[in-house]
């Protein structure tokens, strides 16, 4: 077993051992620099309070950050807000040992930001026959029923759900818990896909004050974005030198399949520059076309991008271009983009 494997980045085996987690490491590894782990390190570890991950399966010694669950915290979990009189931090907590205190016939959440459906993870207090657990959604105005039984059991109170969906969901219902309290409930939102994939830009602006490879493509794709509005806190982040059409590229190594696009902007100015930029995924060879997808044109710090319906197709290059701006510079800070395999649990193995 792998940690490619885990990552579900080959086919997955839905079989489930209660270790989750084991990678094989090979002898002559590299030692990871702070906040990386991996065979090659090009994973970021996602360990609650920014403690470090280990170095090799990428495990937290406590609880994975807030925003990140499941297999050495790699998968995101979407927010959400429980309807009714319910405390939502029990549910949100990463705390599988914190449960809403009443037990309640159905439990409804709506989710920060709609995105298809892909699996998600339900923990309770007490052992439960999971096949009487019921959940449904809304999407598109409709109310739909997820498929019966389609779950693995992980332990007693711990089952992993699977319930693709085409088109973004805003609601999701969970009933049919007996006697049992609800405690937790990640909503998966996918593996950031694109992290530290190979890319590219129509042209490098260099600034003689400072480091000449200070703005490359590849600070698109490496996991930071500025802390704060300093100038120096956006060396993290991508610059071109004014084109025509500046563009900025990324490959996948392994094509993958694609939820949602998550752009962070610089923090400092020039927030229009990413106006009207235009994003478009392209398929492996040509046996479809390409998508586009463009922003409206409004200055913002952070775009969301959730194609719907999702895209059908495995990708394996995006290219996102300027839209004509007055200068005609594009500058990225990160490009998250979530996803992973979609019609399968997550789960390892
Ligand atoms: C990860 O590795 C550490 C140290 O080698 C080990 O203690 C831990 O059990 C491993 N975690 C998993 C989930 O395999
Ligand atoms: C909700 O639960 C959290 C613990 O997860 C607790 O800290 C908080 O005080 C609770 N809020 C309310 C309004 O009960
Ligand atoms: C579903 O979510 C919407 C927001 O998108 C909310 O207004 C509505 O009350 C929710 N529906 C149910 C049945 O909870
Ligand atoms: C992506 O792959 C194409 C060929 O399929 C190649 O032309 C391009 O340079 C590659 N881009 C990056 C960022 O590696
Ligand atoms: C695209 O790739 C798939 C799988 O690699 C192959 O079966 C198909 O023939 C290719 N189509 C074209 C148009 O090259
Ligand atoms: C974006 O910001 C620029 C500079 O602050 C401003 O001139 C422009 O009107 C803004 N555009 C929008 C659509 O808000
Ligand atoms: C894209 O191609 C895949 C097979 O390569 C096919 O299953 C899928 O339906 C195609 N989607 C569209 C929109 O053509
Ligand atoms: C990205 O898109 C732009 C505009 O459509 C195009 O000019 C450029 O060649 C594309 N770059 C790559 C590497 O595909
Ligand atoms: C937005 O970009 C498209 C091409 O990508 C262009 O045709 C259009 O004129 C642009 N709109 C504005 C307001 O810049």
């Amino acid at each position: 077993m792998c940690l490619f494997d885990v990552l579900g980045l080959t086919p997955l085996v839905l079989a489930y051992t209660v270790t989750v987690f084991s990678i094989s490491v090979s002898s002559g590894q590299t030692s990871c620099s702070k906040g990386w782990f991996g065979p090659t390190c090009q994973y970021q570890c996602h360990c609650a309070g920014s403690a470090p991950c280990d170095k090799h399966n990428g495990s937290c010694s406590s609880d994975c950050h807030q925003d990140w669950f499941g297999p050495a915290c790699q998968y995101a979990r979407m927010g959400f807000t429980v309807n009714g009189n319910f405390n939502s931090s029990l549910l949100t907590d990463n705390t599988d040992t914190t449960c809403n205190r009443e037990n309640l016939r159905s439990v409804t959440v709506t989710l920060d930001t709609p995105i298809p459906l892909t699996w998600l993870r339900v923990v309770v207090s007490d052992a439960v026959d999971f096949n009487t657990v019921k959940i449904s959604y809304r999407s598109k105005s409709s109310h739909t029923q997820c498929p019966e039984s389609n779950f693995v059991e992980i332990n007693k109170v711990t089952a992993d759900f699977s319930c693709p969906t085409e088109y973004p969901v805003t609601n999701v219902t969970l009933s049919g818990l007996g006697n049992s309290l609800l405690c937790s409930l990640y909503i998966n939102a996918g593996r950031n896909v694109a992290l530290k994939q190979p890319a590219k830009q129509s042209s490098l602006y260099k600034d003689k004050k400072i480091n000449k490879d200070a703005f490359v493509a590849q600070n698109a794709v490496d996991g930071q974005i500025p802390k704060n509005s300093k100038s120096s806190s956006q060396l993290t982040c991508t610059h071109t030198i004014s084109g025509k059409r500046s563009w900025w590229q990324v490959n996948f190594t392994n094509h993958v399949e694609i939820t949602r696009f998550v752009i962070e902007n610089r923090r400092d100015c020039c927030q229009w520059r990413l106006n009207n930029f235009s994003l478009t995924v392209f398929p492996p060879n040509g046996s479809n076309t390409s998508q586009t997808f463009r922003d409206p044109g409004k200055n913002q710090t952070r775009y969301t991008i959730v194609p719907s319906p999702r895209i059908s197709f495995p990708v394996k290059h995006v290219n996102i271009t300027e839209g004509f701006n007055r200068e005609r510079i594009l500058t990225l800070c990160e490009v998250f983009i979530f996803g992973g395999k979609l019609n399968v649990f997550l789960t390892r193995l």
